[in-house]
């Protein structure tokens, strides 16, 4: 059987439509229940329900063949496993963001507020910018608010998160949407089942 790891939540949804849409059902992850396995016999497979962000984790150490995961969290972390597929889904940028009419002050650190603090390291220092990094879990567009930082770098989809807290865009870092990837070895033992799962989700794309 072969594994595969799923986000929970609002990216979760948009997947396991895409995996239904392929005969690939998998309708009971649906169910209002607390079960985080469930098999497919059907169709010889087995979801991992993970949290998004523990999905390449997953993938990575070969505890799932394949999975799905946001471009953000492999621009983040870096995993060594195979990207496969972009599923064209869950779209969104990395972005820069501020309080509205927030004027930079170059002669000091820039202190940035973000859960991706790999991605935001890499980006300020191609640009030559001091900055200190206060990792935050979530909630992120709080910290600018209360001043703990002078940005953000955080995931922006609709940008109403955003605009509710009066805060603006002032730069994209990085595109992202859901990827599919498989482990490295898992890829070499599957190859067959993994391209026909592959195969069958890029002709419905
Ligand atoms: C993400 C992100 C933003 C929000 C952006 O948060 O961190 O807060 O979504 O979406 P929008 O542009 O459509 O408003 P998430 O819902 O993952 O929760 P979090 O605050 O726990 O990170």
């Amino acid at each position: 059987m072969l594994n595969i790891a799923l986000p929970k939540g609002r990216l979760g949804e948009k997947v396991y439509e895409l995996f239904s849409s392929i005969g690939y059902d998998c309708a009971a992850i649906r169910e209002d229940n607390r079960k985080l396995v469930f098999e497919n016999p059907a169709n010889d497979v087995r979801y991992l329900l993970v949290k998004p962000s523990d999905v390449a984790i997953y993938v990575e150490h070969g505890a799932a063949d394949i999975g799905v995961v946001g471009k953000d969290v492999l621009l983040e972390t870096k995993p060594d496993v195979y990207e496969l597929l972009d599923l064209d889904l869950g779209k969104c940028r990395l972005a820069v963001a501020a309080k509205n009419g927030w004027q930079e002050d170059l002669s000091l650190p820039l202190r940035v507020a973000t859960k991706y603090p790999h991605v935001a390291k890499e980006y300020y220092e191609a640009q030559g910018r001091q900055i200190e990094i206060i990792r935050l879990n979530g909630s992120i567009e709080l910290a600018p608010l209360l001043g703990l930082s002078d940005v953000i770098v955080d995931i922006v989809e609709t940008g109403t998160t955003l605009k509710e807290n009066h805060l603006s865009v002032s730069a994209t870092v990085a595109q992202s949407s859901a990827r599919l990837i498989a482990n490295k070895a898992c890829y070499q033992f599957s190859a067959a089942e993994i391209d026909g799962i592959c195969g069958k989700l890029r002709e419905k794309l």
